[in-house]
């Protein structure tokens, strides 16, 4: 696994295949456009033409452009024979107590584990975050910080920080405020908290189908029941299923995350979301609103979230900083509504408040530009794993697979022939080290039996290929034997 290359340092080349991936990536240059010429773009960047050469091949290697004998370089289709995607999903229409059992901690276990493949839990490969960078700014701040510093910094939580997420709504066309805002240790505490202010044990809340373990991880602690809604892979959840669900459910809450959502990678159209938070703004029931990997869009620009299209205070936004700069620091934040003091109360009790310096330090980072720098790197990098990791389940899975199309994050969902029991694919890989997550762990009622979730958060390397070879030749001798 290529992990010791930092993006910052790359060479010349990697930098040029950069600049031409990003316009690849934005549309400028769209599907069948020739690339400029060697000759063009080394008097353009003032590089030598052995850069340039060495840049578009890169690219070859990466499936991004294809070079036509006597021609030059052209854009290649990304979706080129791609297998078909997953139709919407159908759970059975019964709200159902959570009980998620030991295979979600085995699976996570897997993920610490150096020896194992990683394509089973979400996790970014260390080798695309900045990390030296964010904890030089940490032992600066450590360096120069008074006393003041070791203190509670208590709900709502550091004002620097919170000042600087509020002002990232702006990326969104939003208006929160600093006071709008409530930090958190991670995603998690944000999704706990405002489950909490909103419901009790015993009510039901409303999840996509496929849904997030660490959802029904959640709802299983809090002794809530979760009633899951069809949902489309590219479009999110069915409004059509949820509003036949709030008519005949006592539906408390909805727990979705309607941009890029795990393990799909759906995204609701905007249009979508604005009709989903007036019809449940309608009934009065609030939306928790997962957005942690919102940033993470491929296209130009950054899809809204439900929550700018809330009026009335009942979307509860929940987000972190663990999927794009640093899960190790564990800074999450809500903007909860008008469930704000309620969330704030539960903060109290349940962590009282985020590490002082930790917070301070993602403040200084986001100040400083670095962050939307890192986050045009690692948005164009994730969108050429997602890309290389869909051709190669195409390459080597089963006749039948089908995959889903994330237009952001770094998760893949695929569909197995009928015949594939994802939970012996899960054991065997297990055997070859490479650990993947199987689907009825994303269920309550342990559906997507021959469904895996695959991990495209690591660089593509030889070894990601051969990894997701073995994976197919184990998926194609299951289906064969069944
Ligand atoms: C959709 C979603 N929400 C929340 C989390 C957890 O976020 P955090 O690490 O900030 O607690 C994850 C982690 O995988 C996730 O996929």
């Amino acid at each position: 696994m290529n992990e010791s290359k930092s993006l910052k340092s790359s060479p010349l080349y990697e930098q040029v295949a950069d600049k031409v991936a990003r316009l690849i990536q934005q549309g400028t240059l769209q599907t069948g456009d020739r690339i400029p010429s060697v000759r063009q773009l080394r008097s353009q960047l003032g590089v030598s033409v052995t850069t340039v050469l060495e840049a578009y091949r890169l690219l070859e290697s990466e499936g991004l452009v294809e070079a036509r004998p006597q021609s030059g370089y052209y854009v290649r289709s990304q979706q080129q024979d791609l297998p078909p995607e997953p139709s919407i999903s159908a759970p059975d229409a019964i709200a159902t107590p959570v009980g998620v059992g030991s295979l979600v901690s085995e699976i996570l276990a897997a993920a610490r584990n150096p020896e194992m493949f990683p394509l089973g839990a979400s996790v970014n490969s260390p080798a695309l975050l900045p990390t030296l960078k964010l904890n030089r700014v940490l032992a600066k701040i450590a360096r120069h910080a008074d006393v003041n510093s070791n203190v509670y910094d208590l709900p709502p939580g550091n004002e620097h920080v919170r000042r600087r997420i509020a002002r990232r709504s702006l990326t969104w066309g939003g208006s929160l405020t600093a006071e709008e805002i409530v930090t958190t240790c991670g995603c998690m505490e944000s999704l706990n908290l405002c489950l909490k202010a909103v419901a009790k044990p015993g009510d039901v809340i409303v999840v996509e189908s496929p849904v997030f373990y660490g959802f029904l991880q959640i709802l299983e602690s809090l002794g809530m029941k979760a009633l899951e809604i069809p949902t489309h892979p590219r479009d999110g959840v069915s409004l059509e299923a949820l509003d036949a669900a709030i008519r005949t459910h006592p539906v408390k809450a909805c727990l979705l995350t309607p941009t890029f959502s795990n393990p799909l990678g759906s995204c609701m159209p905007e249009e979508n979301k604005q009709q989903l938070v007036e019809m449940l703004a309608q009934a009065q029931i609030p939306l928790i609103e997962d957005d942690v990997s919102g940033d993470l869009y491929f296209d130009a620009n950054r899809p809204k979230p439900a929550k700018a299209f809330d009026r009335e205070g009942m979307v509860l936004l929940c987000s972190s900083f663990s999927k794009v700069l640093a899960p190790g620091y564990r800074l999450g934040w809500t903007a909860a509504g008008r469930f704000q003091p309620q969330v704030e109360r539960l903060k109290y009790a349940n962590t009282l408040s985020n590490p002082v310096l930790l917070q301070l330090a993602i403040a200084e980072f986001l100040q400083s530009g670095s962050y939307d720098h890192h986050l045009r790197q690692l948005r164009q990098a994730y969108a050429i794993q997602v890309q290389r990791m869909s051709q190669a389940v195409s390459q080597f899975f089963p006749k039948g697979t089908k995959i889903t199309r994330p237009q952001g994050g770094f998760l893949l969902w695929v569909e197995l022939p009928e015949t594939v029991d994802s939970l012996e694919l899960y054991r065997q890989a297990m055997q070859q080290n490479i650990s993947i997550v199987p689907g009825p762990i994303f269920s309550t009622t342990q559906k997507y039996q021959n469904c895996i979730r695959l991990n495209c958060g690591y660089p593509w390397s030889r070894e990601v290929e051969q990894a997701v070879n073995v994976l197919g030749q184990l998926a194609g001798a299951i289906a064969r034997t069944a």
